[in-house]
């Protein structure tokens, strides 16, 4: 069930919209922010979801907006018929969500904020919020709004420690935050478009979730035992088929890999390259899917989806000033931190007088748990037998694949 349009995109600034009797989506579209967290790229945009919900007795506003639309926000709630405002719910600490709190306490002077222990020293810390406006909840602690009621899960780790679910009983909504969100800023109030948000919700988990992927798969499971029937995030759509997301992160949570190996490269004089289309076509060849990246003209989130599933790595570039190419260095540094689910890794590139850069990277890479096959590197442009040696590691990294538990 859907509710209706209370206003839409054209008649105000910020969409105020009905998803049930008594709580409403407000979204702060922001179509022309590329970067997140000054690394993350965002090509499709993004939104910050705040929920307003009205109960008999008391109202809530489920997480706020990033600074900059905070006024955006103030003006939408008052849009909304918004009087007073009781509690406002921080699901998490990041400025994303929280950076408009201020704002609405200011208006709202009677307003609590409502969170975890750790979000509230949290938010102490990062917007400076006095420590008599917080209302701290425990794990499954409930608050009623007369006809409504706020249970707050705790889910630590997606995206920060401090981060917490909200579930609206009557109405089984959950308000999920960051979990189960994509970045995406677009007119949809529900994930019509499946293919789109499925693509965007993974990229999100890749660049956000993937680090924690312990963490979510236990918070999955903690949260398998509630009804939920809508699935209310502050960055991306609404999910009214929830088994559509869920389904989604079992997967890309699970210890399963596909049959899949990245290559991210960097080629200055072409060297390089002519070795990464050997091993590619070599791959391809013994049956293995290739998603090949030439880093300085690659989206560094597509490299991160990239991961989510796949077995291998090989990182190949050239020796610059003895060490690897700088951007081989960040794509290895940010898969260490991403930390997917990879089984082997493998370096090559060419090099002209020596170098240490099969030392260097893998001096990058410590928190991956995996077995790193033996390197192929050339001097200067490859001749016929070092390519043969790029077919053994082809050879190698197939007959490794055959080992492991592969998806389909
Ligand atoms: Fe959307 Fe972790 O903030």
């Amino acid at each position: 069930m859907r509710g209706a349009n209370v206003r839409t995109i054209s008649e105000v600034k910020m969409a105020v919209r009905e998803l049930r009797p008594g709580v409403l989506s407000l979204s702060a579209l922001d179509w022309n922010r590329r970067l997140f967290d000054s690394l993350i790229p965002l090509p499709d945009g993004t939104t910050y979801n705040a929920y307003i919900i009205t109960g008999s007795k008391a109202t809530a506003l489920i997480d706020s907006s990033d600074p900059a639309k905070e006024r955006e926000l103030l003006e939408n709630l008052k849009n909304a018929g918004v009087g007073r405002i009781d509690y406002i719910i921080a699901n998490h600490a990041e400025q994303d969500h929280s950076g408009a709190i201020p704002a609405v306490l200011k208006e709202h002077p009677e307003a609590k904020v409502v969170a975890s222990q750790k979000c509230t020293e949290f938010l102490q810390d990062l917007l400076h919020i006095p420590a008599e406006r917080f209302k701290p909840v425990g794990d499954h602690e409930r608050l009623s709004l007369g006809n409504k009621t706020l249970e707050f899960i705790h889910t630590p780790w997606v995206h920060w420690p401090e981060t917490i679910v909200t579930y609206l009983q009557e109405d089984k909504i959950l308000f999920s935050c960051d979990f189960f969100g994509s970045h995406i800023a677009g007119s949809d109030l529900y994930a019509d478009d499946e293919a789109k948000v499925l693509s965007s919700a993974k990229r999100y988990y890749a660049e956000i979730m993937m680090p924690f992927r312990a963490m979510i798969k236990i918070n999955l499971e903690k949260l398998s035992g509630i009804d939920i029937r809508l699935i209310a995030p502050s960055h991306g759509p609404v999910h009214d088929n929830p088994s559509l997301i869920l389904n989604a992160y079992r997967e890309w949570t699970s210890d399963a890999v596909k049959n899949e190996a990245v290559i991210a490269y960097v080629s200055m004089h072409g060297s390089t390259e002519i070795m990464v289309n050997r091993l590619t076509e070599g791959l391809i060849k013994r049956g293995i899917t290739v998603r090949q990246f030439d880093l300085p003209k690659t989206d560094i989130g597509e490299v991160a989806m990239a991961l989510v599933d796949a077995v291998t790595i090989v990182v190949a570039t050239p020796t610059v000033l003895a060490g690897p190419h700088p951007q081989a260095v960040y794509a290895a540094y940010l898969a260490n931190l991403l930390r997917p689910k990879l089984k082997l890794v493998a370096v090559m590139g060419s090099y002209g007088w020596g170098g240490k850069m099969v030392e260097q990277l893998a001096g990058m890479i410590t928190n991956l748990k995996v077995e790193v096959l033996e390197p192929v590197l050339v001097k200067g442009l490859p001749r016929e037998e070092d390519l043969l040696k790029v077919d053994a590691l082809a050879d190698a990294i197939a007959k490794k694949h055959s080992e492991y538990k592969l998806m389909d």
